[in-house]
């Protein structure tokens, strides 16, 4: 993961506005325009209309223009990793290829990373609305038998 990725998430990070949860989360993408976009948590009194820190990342991609992720990272704090929620998982592979690398990180640095299908396997993608047949994605299936 590139030092400059990191650096954008954890700036986030320090950025995020979580006075409800006291749990700051930052992203950072790498897009195919080569520019870094990165985004925090932003909570709400009314809690369900607080933001995801990915969810925010790619809003900022999406009005600077890029089309693509090429790499996610995201910062937390605490021992555990913190990896992208499933809808923030959903979000990020509507721009992301299966492969792209979706890197978890602390404040000091990369703990592990995975890509976007190891987090979302089999999922339901724009090729799924195009065929109009019930059904997994093969491309994105992992079973054979999935039909
Ligand atoms: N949160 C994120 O921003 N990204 C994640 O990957 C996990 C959770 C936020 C949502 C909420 O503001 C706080 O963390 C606690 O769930």
């Amino acid at each position: 993961m590139e030092k400059k990725l990191h650096a954008a998430a954890k700036h986030a990070f320090s950025r995020a506005y979580a006075p409800y949860s006291k749990f700051k989360v930052g992203a950072a993408i790498l897009a195919d325009d080569g520019k870094i976009y990165s985004g925090g948590n932003v909570e709400n009194a009314a809690y369900p209309n607080g933001v995801c820190a990915e969810t925010s990342a790619i809003s900022a991609m999406v009005l600077g223009g890029a089309k693509k992720i090429r790499a996610i990272a995201v910062v937390a704090g605490g021992p555990k990793l913190v990896t992208p929620c499933g809808g923030c998982r959903q979000r990020i592979a509507e721009f992301a290829d299966p492969e792209t690398p979706v890197h978890v990180c602390g404040p000091e640095g990369l703990k592990t990373s995975f890509t976007i299908a190891e987090l979302l396997p089999a999922s339901f993608d724009k090729r799924n609305l195009k065929d109009k047949k019930p059904g997994l994605n093969p491309k994105r299936a992992r079973s054979k038998t999935a039909k």
